[in-house]
């Protein structure tokens, strides 16, 4: 796709930009149409390098399943490939995004597993926010029939990695306490309805205070991001805990580590510290860095002490784990249908309003996951706002007459 996509002149993509709105209509959701609306980054750095434009559909290869796409989840992690803030990103332009919901429009040759019009969830390696996406088919998993396209969505990628950080990594039982940071988020809030599943599970969260009156029922003791973590925990209890789930990185890890209890579990499995602003800063890229560095092993020996890292993504896409992922998701489908857990979704935008929808995640306000639903019209610009908030840094110049840098309302779930 990023190949297809580096033949176009960023003047092109501007003119197709301007006009896919009035074109929309006219790309029919028949498997017989050659274009398709996509978001695609043109380059690393703040919001105005995301683009809604039209690009070739993808056409069907041997293994894959091609699924007319409903949902896409906007995930923390889009916001660093956006800044290229992560390891081996691939070269822009690319089409961002790991994981769709939709209806599958055609299967492969002795593809047994999937029919024409199953409803089906997807994680792809990018490509996703695109509305037709083919994807190999090992990574697509069936949706229940109750389950809606934006609860699709939002399931495969938070889900997954909850549960196995908590029941594979960190062998999550009956009377375990587990810390885990931004809380509110939709990760976040997959660990606490997982925890939920074990009997006496302690779950102490961590989030910006805005979100505690919507959150407090789903954790057992939750604290201010700006607290005193290790403080506020001891005096609850002062062994600690059993596991501690770090999504943050950087000095969060040492204080993490200073929080577990003998034989605890400590997993590393994002670096949101990182994320300072709309564009990637090196300064809190080396900082993060260097803080992590110190963890001495000998320590982690001396005190019985568990470090872990984990990644899904690599699991799936450079590990090759993608049966063992599938029985996972096995098991959480169970959970599902038996209404033990549930996706919670913050937030649905139209594929044009991206760059607002990351601005909700810049500005810690989302509880849950946002989407981007396929079908969703732009809701009306509001003619006197900007998108310019406090804590996303500035707004990079966008070109003339572009109406994204107007605020949209958004549509909560
Ligand atoms: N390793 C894996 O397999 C895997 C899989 C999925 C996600 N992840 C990681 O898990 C974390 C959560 O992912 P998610 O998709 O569920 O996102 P999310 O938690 O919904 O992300 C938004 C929230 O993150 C918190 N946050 C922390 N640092 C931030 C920053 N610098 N800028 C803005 N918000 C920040 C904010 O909540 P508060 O202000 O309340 O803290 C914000 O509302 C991310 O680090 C992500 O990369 C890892």
């Amino acid at each position: 796709m990023a190949k297809e996509g580096a033949h176009m002149t960023e003047e092109t993509e501007f003119m197709i930009d301007k006009n896919v709105g009035k074109e929309r209509d006219k790309v029919e959701s028949s498997s017989d149409a050659k274009e398709m609306r996509a978001i695609i980054l043109t380059g690393f750095g703040g919001l105005n390098k995301l683009r809604i434009t039209k690009k070739a559909m993808p056409e069907l290869q041997e293994g894959e399943v091609k699924i007319r796409v409903k949902a896409c989840g906007l995930n923390f992690l889009d916001l660093m490939v956006r800044q290229g803030n992560i390891d081996n990103p691939p070269k822009p332009p690319l089409v961002p995004g790991f994981e769709v919901s939709g209806i599958v429009e055609s299967v492969a040759e002795n593809i047994a597993e999937f029919e024409v019009r199953d409803r089906v969830m997807a994680l792809v390696n990018y490509n996703a926010w695109a509305e037709v996406v083919c994807a190999p088919v090992d990574f697509v998993y069936k949706m229940p029939d109750d389950m809606t396209f934006s609860e699709a969505a939002a399931f495969s990628l938070n889900f997954v990695a909850a549960y196995m950080m908590l029941f594979e990594v960190a062998n999550l039982q009956e009377g375990m306490s587990v810390l885990v940071h931004s809380a509110g988020g939709a990760v976040g809030q997959a660990v606490a309805q997982l925890c939920s599943t074990v009997p006496n599970v302690t779950v102490f969260g961590v989030a910006s205070s805005s979100k505690h009156a919507a959150i407090r029922d789903s954790v057992t003791h939750l604290f201010d991001r700006n607290a005193d973590i290790v403080q506020e925990i001891k005096k609850i209890s002062p062994e600690g805990v059993d596991i501690v789930l770090d999504s943050l990185c950087g000095e969060n890890t040492g204080k993490g580590l200073s929080l577990l209890r003998p034989l605890g579990t400590y997993i590393l499995y994002g670096a949101s510290n990182m994320v300072t602003g709309e564009t990637k800063s090196f300064f809190s890229f080396a900082k993060s860095w260097w803080q992590v560095e110190k963890v001495n092993p000998i320590k982690l020996y001396e005190e019985n002490k568990v470090m872990a890292g984990f990644s899904l993504l690599n699991l799936l896409f450079k590990h090759g784990k993608c049966s063992h992922v599938k029985s996972v998701m096995d098991k959480l489908l169970r959970l599902y249908d038996q209404k033990k857990i549930r996706p919670v979704v913050d937030s649905l935008w139209a594929l044009e309003e991206v760059k607002e929808a990351m601005q909700r995640i810049h500005d810690r306000v989302n509880i849950g996951k946002l989407i981007l639903d396929v079908e969703k019209s732009p809701t009306p610009l509001m003619a006197n706002d900007s998108t310019e908030t406090s804590e996303a840094g500035e707004e990079e110049e966008e070109p003339e007459g572009d109406n994204d840098s107007k605020e949209r309302m958004p549509f909560i779930h």
